[in-house]
């Protein structure tokens, strides 16, 4: 009877929530009235016109014509802000009712000013400079007329075969969502009608980083427990932070693609969650649909609408089968006009119906975009989002005085340094390696030879080079690079030497089943070691990758991501000492492909491995650890931290009460430094198998050398909730392990009972 009433009082609250998502805006309305069908179809075309920036294979095609004839609600990829303003021109003065395009673009990380990738973003820990980097790219953005970004992208990626893992926050659901909720206040800001912010659209819904086998676009299938406890809490928090806009992702969910998916877009987003913003398509997802499997393009549209999808990327299934999909009554024209109504409250909410040219100001970008204060924040942010993995024999930081051979394919390379989806950026205004290390010590003698190629294979180059040069095959053979290498390294103090993956190795459709450094890199790396000189590695990737090699070797290594626009100059910075590294992984580091899935969270299945040996009967692999090369959560520094006196407030706690765990930091080494604190929650017995343990708060912290602090972190009661077999959000009686600590193999520890 209790669980009845619980179920009224749910759907009272939903259908409330749907009340209020449905408190109409009168100009909507009477707009709505005015529109014919086909103007309202045109409301939910979303098109690229090609010639600017290209994020997929298809280009749209007559797209003048169609936005002056009212089939074209919005435009993507764009190249400038001239050109926005020809087609809201179009779309202003052509048509029937005057309606203003929106102007999106995938801003991922920076528009002009490019951070590092978000996977590096992620690793700094620092949901202020996260959120002032979504700031910054929004302020560059709609200085280029630009008012509907593509991002963030939080989907849950454990596979770092996936190549866009590099796109969202690794592994964890309780960071990601933080890192979701920074993101989406730092483009929407507090008003949406401000002409420096935009709409955030919060992608891909849903589960889009489980692709099988870590293959782009690949299927998923997953248990609605796995998904409401790890995969979804991103996307939610973005909603609960009020992101206007939701994209969908390319493969299915319970054998329905997210596009056609009704459960998904209806029953969870607008009835559960409340959302009341728009959902737009993924590129030709809608399409796509029909290779998946689900009929006919008008059949494939049909269910889209049906399932709640309001806007259709590029596939124009929408524009060319909706209204016929009306007169043979497959879907509704209540149903057309809802999605229509959701992007004309979108154009309301960002003040285009006042003005469509708000966001086309031809003085802004030349103060907006790419100014000082903008690349500063840049070369701070790339600085943090560094991990130190190793400090061989203590040789970081280096002096400012001494001879270097700085070495590798990717030490003197602007091609590379943007990252994956940095599409509205320039590579050529990045800082290579080489100019940062001169120009943040200039009293150091710095010699740079390339040493190898990112790869000598011909045919990787050709896939990862699809948006430009960046594989370049020298003309040199492996040999000559090698040697002169060589012998610069030993006509020198240290070896910096930058290697790693190109930047379209990670990204969309750049999935790998092979996540070593390419072997003409391994060979540099090892012949470096072999002078014996001190061997610095700055290792760039997307993702993680297969290091147990190089891990094992006598050298240190920072690894810096795909750093950005001031790429060079944050390296140095660190290398120099300038900044005292500070990152910490949020993806787990494999040995090797064959221990994917791996990720901190896992359980501990009814035949756990107590030792490192293998143990027959008992959950391990016969010729693999069962531990990670790197744990989430890992990062050295410069100095060191030492961890003393965990303690809890209270040893009992009661429902829907907080309690805080308290432990005394010191930084024992020789540098300032700051340090990320991070606590581990373990339910230990509970109705559904628990995580062995799961992130579930974090501090970051700077110390002064010799200095201590008292780190408190609070549990709150939603800290100790999971979603149970029937998908309540609840926290059971019983005995929780809370461990605090350096990394996610944190061992101090102090538990409590939850009454
Ligand atoms: C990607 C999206 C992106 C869209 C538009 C798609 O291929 O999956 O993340 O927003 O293109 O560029």
């Amino acid at each position: 009877m209790r669980k009845f009433n619980l179920f009224v009082a749910v759907l009272f609250f939903t259908g409330l929530s749907s009340l209020q998502a449905q408190e109409r805006i009168p100009l909507v309305e009477e707009l709505l009235a005015k529109m014919t069908l086909e103007e309202k179809i045109g409301q939910l075309n979303l098109l690229t016109p090609g010639g600017g920036v290209a994020t997929g294979a298809v280009v749209s095609q007559n797209v003048e014509a169609k936005i002056k004839a009212g089939q074209v609600g919005g435009l993507f990829g764009v190249a400038s802000p001239e050109k926005m303003k020809v087609a809201q021109d179009f779309a202003v003065n052509d048509t029937r009712l005057k309606i203003p395009l929106l102007f999106g673009s995938d801003v991922i990380h920076g528009y002009k000013t490019t951070f590092p990738i978000p996977l590096g973003l992620a690793a700094s820990w620092d949901l202020d400079l996260i959120e002032k980097t979504a700031r910054i790219a929004a302020i560059e953005a709609t200085a280029d007329g630009i008012n509907w970004n593509f991002s963030p992208m939080v989907d849950i990626a454990r596979d770092p075969r996936w190549g866009r893992i590099a796109e969202g926050a690794g592994e964890d659901p309780y960071l990601g969502s933080a890192i979701a909720k920074a993101m989406v206040k730092g483009y929407q800001g507090n008003d949406l009608s401000l002409n420096n912010t935009m709409l955030a659209t919060v992608k891909h819904i849903a589960l889009y980083g489980a692709s099988e086998g870590g293959r782009d676009y690949n299927s998923v299938d997953m248990s609605k427990v796995k998904m409401y406890n790890e995969y979804l809490p991103p996307y939610k928090a973005a909603v609960d932070a009020g992101v206007a806009s939701i994209m969908t992702s390319f493969n299915d969910i319970d054998g329905v693609p997210a596009s056609g998916n009704k459960w998904l877009l209806t029953n969870l987003l607008r009835e559960q969650w409340g959302f009341n913003g728009f959902v737009v398509s993924d590129y030709t997802s809608v399409n796509e649909m029909i290779a998946h499997g689900l009929g006919d393009l008008q059949a494939v549209s049909a269910l889209a609408l049906n399932a709640g999808l309001d806007m259709d990327m590029v596939g124009e299934g929408f524009l060319t089968t909706l209204k016929k999909s009306l007169e043979e009554g497959k879907v509704t024209g209540d149903q057309i006009t809802q999605a229509c109504r959701r992007i004309l409250e979108a154009k309301y909410k960002l003040g285009l119906f006042n003005d469509p040219y708000r966001y086309i100001d031809a003085s802004r970008p030349a103060k907006d975009i790419l100014n000082e204060e903008h690349r500063k924040v840049a070369r701070e942010a790339a600085a943090r989002s560094f991990v130190l993995f190793k400090n061989h024999n203590n040789i970081l930081p280096l002096k400012k005085d001494i001879k270097i051979a700085l070495v590798g394919p990717l030490a003197n390379n602007k091609n590379n340094m943007l990252g994956t989806w940095a599409p509205t950026g320039d590579p050529q205004l990045s800082v290579p390696i080489l100019e940062g290390l001169k120009s943040v010590a200039p009293k150091a003698t710095i010699k740079y030879a390339k040493g190898a190629n990112i790869s000598d294979d011909p045919e990787l180059a050709k896939n990862v080079n699809v948006f430009g040069p960046r594989i370049e095959i020298d003309e040199r053979s492996p040999e000559e690079m090698l040697s002169e290498a060589l012998s610069l390294a030993n006509k020198s103090d240290i070896v910096v030497a930058v290697v790693g993956e190109a930047t379209e190795m990670s990204g969309e459709a750049a999935s790998r089943s092979d996540l070593s450094i390419p072997a003409s890199q391994k060979k540099l790396i090892r012949a470096l070691v072999a002078t014996g000189k001190p061997v610095a590695l700055v290792l760039m990737s997307g993702r993680p990758l297969t290091i147990p090699e190089e891990l094992a070797l006598p050298v240190s290594i920072l690894q810096v991501w795909h750093p950005g626009v001031e790429a060079g100059n944050a390296v140095a910075e660190v290398l120099f000492g300038d900044y005292n590294p500070a990152g910490k992984l949020t993806a787990t580091w494999p040995v090797n492909v064959g221990q994917i899935p791996i990720y901190h969270s896992m359980k501990n299945t009814g035949r756990p491995a107590t030792t490192e040996s293998f143990q027959k009967f008992q959950s391990n692999y016969l010729d693999a650890p069962n531990a990670p090369l790197l744990p989430f959560g890992y990062g050295l520094s410069y100095t060191q931290f030492e961890y003393t006196d965990p303690s809890i407030e209270k040893k009992e706690i009661g429902q829907g009460e907080s309690v805080t765990i308290t432990v005394s930091l010191k930084n024992t080494g020789n540098y300032d430094g700051e340090e990320v604190v991070q606590l581990y929650l373990r339910d230990v017995v509970r109705s559904i198998t628990p995580p062995m343990r799961e992130l579930k708060g974090f501090k970051k912290v700077f110390l002064k050398q010799g200095e201590s602090k008292s780190v408190s972190i609070t549990l709150t009661p939603d800290d100790l909730k999971f979603y149970n077999s029937q998908l309540d959000f609840v926290s059971e009686p019983g005995e929780f392990e809370v461990f605090i600590g350096t990394d996610s193999n944190a061992t101090d520890k102090v538990t409590f009972t939850l009454k």
